[in-house]
């Protein structure tokens, strides 16, 4: 891993939750793990007032280590909606590169309310600050949500690209800065024994679950306005089902992986009006008891209107209608006060073609299962059938168990410090291309119409602690199979997972 080339991370949204919780930390491990550039800076940007030290002070007491990252940090306070404090910032940025003795490239993030995606790019390249040199980079980070739908993300990718060129353009979706999640491109691609099983004539069907035990604490007024739908399912699972189901590409390049992942978008199979209730589920959390204590049902979350109609529960199955698919249900599902916070992948096989050990000698019914664990524990299973030991042949689930951890001594990295490190390379296969992303909400675009519009779709209330509306447990098809549960024993402690 070779260190980027000098830079300034130009922080807009400096005093917030994200900076602090995410950015600063994973620039502090990039520090740490000596993978930051021999001379870099980070100016943070916002209105509130602070000078250099103020900030630096900020910062620091809500890091748990403040660490060397601290000394590094700067900030600029100026209107991020004036033109002219453009200038300044400008000015600014002149400044502390002649003080640090570079000529750094500039890698501004938009961590500000997505209000400001089309104003401050436009705002940037009015004060020259998007203009390449050689070996200089001028590039760009947005955070979701990119669009609100289709229309607003189509206007929002020609708006950044009236101002900077396509690879200037850093779409993050911190799920693919997941380890786990990139070594599900490995997992497939690097071993010869998942490829000729990896399509219809072998896969039964793929389930995705990224469930999260949290309600929406803070960020009810944001959520509000999103649901479960908007923010997580056209993002963080749209990618996961396109990496699950992706071509391989014939070379590793950000190009080639994102062009697999776009053919998989475009052949999602449209849901019309008339395949919802079979296909999308939604629900929002009510209040009930968890292991004794008492939770509050989203209605009564901080900004949260009383009548709210926003789902913090979404459970979909969908189709690719390609060669490799065709036929294969994906379910994928997303909720908030679920059981526990886990996120897996899981590839059920179909059962062998002549049943030799039935089932009331206590023989599995299902066929094989591969568990791909993005979250948390992180790792893969195989569960396959092993005769029990003694007279007749009964089967039973036996698992073939990889914990990720065991790999190696070394932790997992956070995925914003992969993320940063990889933008400042120029690297951008992390990154979501904006094709990919309005083929997505094209996707999804249907079904938000139809919730807006067709007011008696029902919203399913389900009890925090619950794994979502019972009706959800219906929707795979097959009697024998549901929803895998990702957690031992629910009843003694919700919160331990089993791989
Ligand atoms: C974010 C969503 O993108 O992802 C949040 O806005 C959600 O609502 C979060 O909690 C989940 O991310 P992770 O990495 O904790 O699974």
């Amino acid at each position: 891993m070779y260190k980027p080339a000098d830079h300034i991370i130009i922080i807009f949204g400096a005093s917030g939750d994200l900076t602090r919780r995410k950015l600063i930390p994973a620039l502090g491990e990039l520090q740490k793990l000596g993978l930051l550039p021999d001379r870099f800076a980070v100016l943070g940007v916002g209105r509130t007032n602070f000078d250099d030290t103020s900030y630096r002070e900020m910062i620091s007491s809500h890091l748990e280590e403040p660490g060397e990252i601290i000394p590094l940090l700067y900030y600029h306070s100026m209107d991020t909606k004036s033109e002219e404090d453009f200038g300044g910032l400008a000015r600014r940025l002149d400044q502390l590169s002649q003080e640090l003795k570079i000529n750094p490239s500039y890698l501004f993030y938009l961590a500000t309310p997505p209000s400001l995606y089309e104003t401050i790019p436009r705002l940037l390249s009015g004060a020259g600050l998007t203009r390449e040199g050689k070996g200089i980079f001028r590039r760009i980070i947005v955070e979701k949500p990119f669009g609100m739908d289709h229309r607003s993300a189509a206007e929002l990718n020609l708006a950044l690209l009236s101002h900077l060129e396509e690879h200037q353009v850093y779409r993050i979706d911190h799920y693919l800065g997941k380890e786990s999640v990139q070594n599900l491109l490995v997992t497939r691609f690097s071993n010869g024994i998942f490829e000729p099983l990896w399509n219809r004539n072998f896969i039964h069907h793929v389930e995705i679950t990224s469930a999260e035990s949290l309600g929406v604490g803070t960020r009810g007024g944001y959520y509000d306005n999103s649901g479960a739908l908007r923010d997580m399912l056209q993002n963080h699972l749209l990618q996961l089902v396109g990496l699950v189901a992706m071509e391989p590409p014939t070379v590793i390049s950000s190009d080639a992986i994102r062009n697999e992942v776009l053919k998989v978008f475009q052949s999602f199979r449209p849901i019309t009006i008339n395949d919802l209730p079979n296909q999308v589920i939604r629900g929002q959390y009510m209040a009930s008891h968890v292991r004794g204590e008492a939770m509050k049902g989203y209605r009564s979350e901080e900004d949260v209107p009383e009548n709210s109609r926003a789902e913090t529960f979404v459970a979909m199955k969908l189709y690719i209608d390609n060669w490799r698919w065709g036929g294969v249900p994906f379910y994928i599902r997303t909720g908030k006060r679920l059981p526990t916070k886990v996120s897996e992948i899981v590839v059920h096989f179909k059962p062998s073609p002549h049943k030799l050990f039935s089932d009331h000698e206590g023989g599995t019914v299902e066929g094989n299962r591969l568990v791909i664990r993005i979250q948390h524990d992180e790792g893969i299973l195989l569960k396959f059938g092993m005769k029990v030991q003694g007279a007749g042949f009964k089967v039973q689930d036996a698992n073939l168990d990889f914990h990720y951890k065991d790999l190696s001594d070394s932790y997992i990295p956070e995925a914003y410090q992969r993320l940063l490190l990889d933008c400042m390379q120029g690297d951008s296969t992390l990154y979501t291309r904006g094709d990919a992303v309005e083929a997505a909400w094209r996707f999804v675009d249907p079904v938000l119409t139809a919730w807006k519009e067709d007011k008696s779709i029902p919203l399913h209330g389900y009890p925090c602690g619950s794994w979502g509306p019972e009706i959800a447990d219906q929707m795979i098809e097959g009697k024998e199979y549901t929803w895998r549960c990702p957690c031992k024993n629910l009843a003694d402690d919700g919160l331990y997972c089993e791989l």
